[in-house]
């Protein structure tokens, strides 16, 4: 069975994902991607911006500043109302959720509770009434609940007793709405589009565990629609297909993905819904489509002044479009894919073989090149020289064969090509799959020809 220390254990010694600041003995909850975690982040990124913006024609990318002007996060809501139930343990100093405790304590108990409904006071009365206690030391002397603010504040100017706050973004959506109109008149595009944008976010959370699924710093992918009020429900829905079509086009197995609406709303949204994986701590969200309404808009055109009314070019009717808003975070699902690839199979004689069936476009290297023995290096190098100008290759010529073979189907290396002496004869090596272990002898160029088929 997968779990999360089994992928954070292959991760450490696969060069997928290091703990952050690891010599200093970490910063909690940051991570750094290895050489091989990169690439298949990478690749995920790709595949995300493949699928949402080259493959809609009325999509239109963006890179918008981490540090926007704070009335951007007055308007949006955010400086009034992006916080966490927070409470303090006031005898292990220990800081958490109160809407965790309460998660934990009812799952435990097998109940059946909707913490997102409840109030404040509510929770109060509810870890009061249940005795809960604090999850590290065990006793119970909480500090009452208070709103803890999630964005992470920092300061701009030179002149020490003389600084502005700036805040680094909790997400990437609202580099999407101030740039609307920017967009909207360069590209002359006509409502229906979309914004697309990937880039870092940050968030002060409490982060119980769970390896890389909540973090205080992490990429997002985000995509807003810009539509009419009237049709904004069509797309909500088509949104909710394209989200889900996506994740099975990189392999993710339908059967650990659900749909779960929101019970209770963001103060943006009219409607919303999540995409849930069942990764090894349970259904947890992946990503998010929102209806936010006009409320960005709207906001950022009180708060700025600006008009960000769209005429339409035939009716000439003008109109604040409403979004349709699609999130999700590149490292959580990341942590999806790796669960979803993981498999240890148990081989003849009792052996063990761990393999992540990683989808060859999110695999960091397509193919590694084996030279069967250290006297074939020349010729294998030349392979690989080759087969590198195609696609990302790795080279190894360590050890014996059958660990050269565990090493790449550990990280999701989808084929090997083994160099024997035959090669130097007649240029054909043997690609042996990884899912599969078959063998099959071809020559160089329909290695290449193959493995590309396979990445179109
Ligand atoms: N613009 C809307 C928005 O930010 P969200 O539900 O707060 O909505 C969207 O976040 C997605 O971003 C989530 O579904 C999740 O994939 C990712 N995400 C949010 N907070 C995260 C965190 N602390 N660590 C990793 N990923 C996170």
């Amino acid at each position: 069975m997968v779990t999360m220390d089994k992928i954070s254990n292959l991760c450490k010694s696969r060069g997928i994902i290091f703990q952050g600041s690891e010599i200093y003995d970490g910063l909690g909850n940051t991570w750094d991607y290895g050489p091989v975690g990169v690439e298949i982040k990478n690749n995920i990124k790709k595949a995300w911006w493949k699928y949402f913006v080259y493959n809609n024609k009325s999509t239109y990318g963006l890179d918008a500043a981490i540090l926007m002007n704070p009335k951007v996060w007055e308007a949006s809501g955010h400086t009034a109302s992006f916080s966490d139930p927070k409470m303090d343990c006031k005898e292990c100093k220990t800081r958490h959720r109160a809407d965790n405790l309460i998660e934990d304590y009812a799952k435990k108990k097998g109940l059946q509770i909707n913490v997102d409904a409840m109030t404040d006071e509510e929770m109060q009365k509810f870890i009061d009434d249940n005795d809960i206690k604090c999850p590290n030391c065990g006793k119970k002397n909480f500090t009452p609940i208070r709103q803890f603010k999630l964005m992470f504040e920092t300061s701009r100017g030179t002149v020490a007793d003389n600084k502005d706050i700036v805040y680094l973004r909790p997400e990437t959506a609202q580099g999407e709405f101030v740039n609307f109109l920017n967009v909207q008149r360069t590209m002359r595009a006509k409502v229906p589009f979309g914004i697309a944008q990937i880039g870092k976010a940050f968030r002060n959370e409490i982060t119980p565990g769970n390896f890389t699924y909540r973090t205080i710093e992490f990429e997002q992918m985000e995509h807003q629609l810009f539509c009419k009020e009237d049709e904004s429900f069509a797309f909500y829905n088509e949104y909710k297909k394209k989200a889900l079509d996506f994740l099975l086009s990189i392999g993710i197995k339908q059967d650990f993905l659900r749909y779960k609406d929101h019970d209770k709303l963001a103060h943006y949204a009219k409607c919303a819904c999540d995409i849930q994986y069942n990764y090894p701590m349970g259904w947890s969200e992946l990503n998010g489509i929102h209806h936010r309404g006009t409320w960005d808009l709207s906001r950022h055109q009180e708060f700025s002044g600006k008009s960000m009314l769209y005429m339409d070019p035939i009716t000439n009717e003008k109109y604040v479009p409403t979004v349709v808003e699609y999130s999700i975070g590149a490292d959580r699902l990341m942590l999806a894919v790796l669960c979803n690839a993981y498999e240890e199979q148990e081989l003849e004689g009792g052996d063990t073989r761990v393999v992540m069936h990683l989808h060859p476009t999110l695999a960091c290297y397509k193919v590694a090149v084996l030279p069967l023995q250290k006297n074939l290096s020349e010729k294998a190098l030349e392979m690989y020289a080759e087969l590198n100008k195609h696609f990302y290759c790795d080279y190894d010529e360590a050890g014996s064969i059958g660990k050269r073979y565990r090493r790449q189907d550990e990280i999701g290396t989808p084929y090997c090509v083994t160099i024997d002496f035959d090669t130097l004869e007649n240029n054909t090596v043997t690609l042996r799959d990884r899912d599969t272990m078959e063998q099959k002898r071809m020559t160089i160029e329909e290695v290449i020809n193959f493995v590309e088929n396979l990445l179109k």
